[in-house]
């Protein structure tokens, strides 16, 4: 199978880092599915990358519920083949303190950020594990390296979660020529920061020491070299996309 004919599906693409990743895959000539949940906006990307919907296919569904993402996986089937590239994106950026999580509310962002990632990855690994090619990258977060300061105990909790699970994925996988690994990014300018308070952006921009946000398009340059079949020798890893805020 030639590279250009890989299918990439990508979480989260109708904004932000997702869309950023789902495009740079499809510029490099993958057939790719964008998934989100919000219809309108997954639609739009896909549209704009691809009009007549032969390369680029929008797919409504949400990572919270697993009959969706089975689903989800089986339009992708049916209409090219299973995907030979799965990018775990989609999240909930969600703040709050330690002292006024609700339960219920942890349970939630748990179930996005990082159930999600487990159910999907179980899905998509079989059979890339038979075909004896695969590649998959989660999208964690340096909050879940360090703790977050933008978003919450349960957000970093869930990307802590994420970074474990890489690696067990990773080792259940290395085998079948399959990799698993994640990228932590950390201010990154989306429209998730878009929301923060005013002059938050530059308050977290001022303590980067490369002394920006990162780009949408940086954290997907990285993605894109992790699916290549260059990086066929790396696995487990975490990639730090931070700007130099964490260096390990
Ligand atoms: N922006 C940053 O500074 C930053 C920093 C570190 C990590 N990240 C991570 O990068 C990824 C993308 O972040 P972003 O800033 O582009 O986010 P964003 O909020 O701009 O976009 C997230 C996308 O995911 C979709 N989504 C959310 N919940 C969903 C669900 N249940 N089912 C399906 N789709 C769902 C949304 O509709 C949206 O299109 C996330 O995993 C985030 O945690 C972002």
């Amino acid at each position: 199978m030639s590279v250009e004919q890989r299918v990439a599906l990508v979480t989260g693409a109708g904004q932000g880092i997702g869309a950023a990743i789902a495009t740079h895959l499809h510029r490099s000539g993958s057939l790719v599915a964008l998934l989100d949940r919000d219809e309108e906006s997954v639609r739009a990307v896909a549209t704009g990358l691809n009009p007549d919907g032969t390369t680029a296919l929008a797919v409504r569904a949400d990572v919270d519920r697993i009959t969706e993402l089975e689903s989800a996986v089986e339009l992708v089937g049916s209409r090219w083949h299973a995907p030979d590239v799965l990018v775990n994106n989609a999240a909930r950026t969600v703040a709050g303190s330690v002292w006024d999580i609700a339960l219920d509310e942890w349970d939630g962002v748990l179930a996005t950020n990082l159930r999600s990632v487990f159910a999907l990855t179980r899905l998509c690994a079989a059979p890339m594990r038979e075909r004896g090619w695969g590649r998959i990258v989660n999208v964690a977060s340096l909050a879940g390296q360090q703790g977050g300061t933008v978003a919450g105990a349960h957000y970093s909790a869930a990307k802590a979660g994420v970074l474990v699970l890489t690696k067990v994925f990773a080792r259940e996988l290395a085998a079948f020529g399959v990799t698993v690994n994640a990228v932590a990014p950390a201010s990154v300018r989306t429209p998730a920061m878009d929301a923060l308070p005013a002059g938050r952006a530059d308050e977290l921009a001022d303590a980067i020491p490369v002394g920006r946000l990162g780009e949408p398009h940086e954290v997907a340059s990285l993605v894109g070299y992790l699916v290549s079949d260059s990086a066929g020798y790396l696995t487990g890893a975490t990639v730090d996309i931070n700007g130099g805020s964490l260096m390990r």
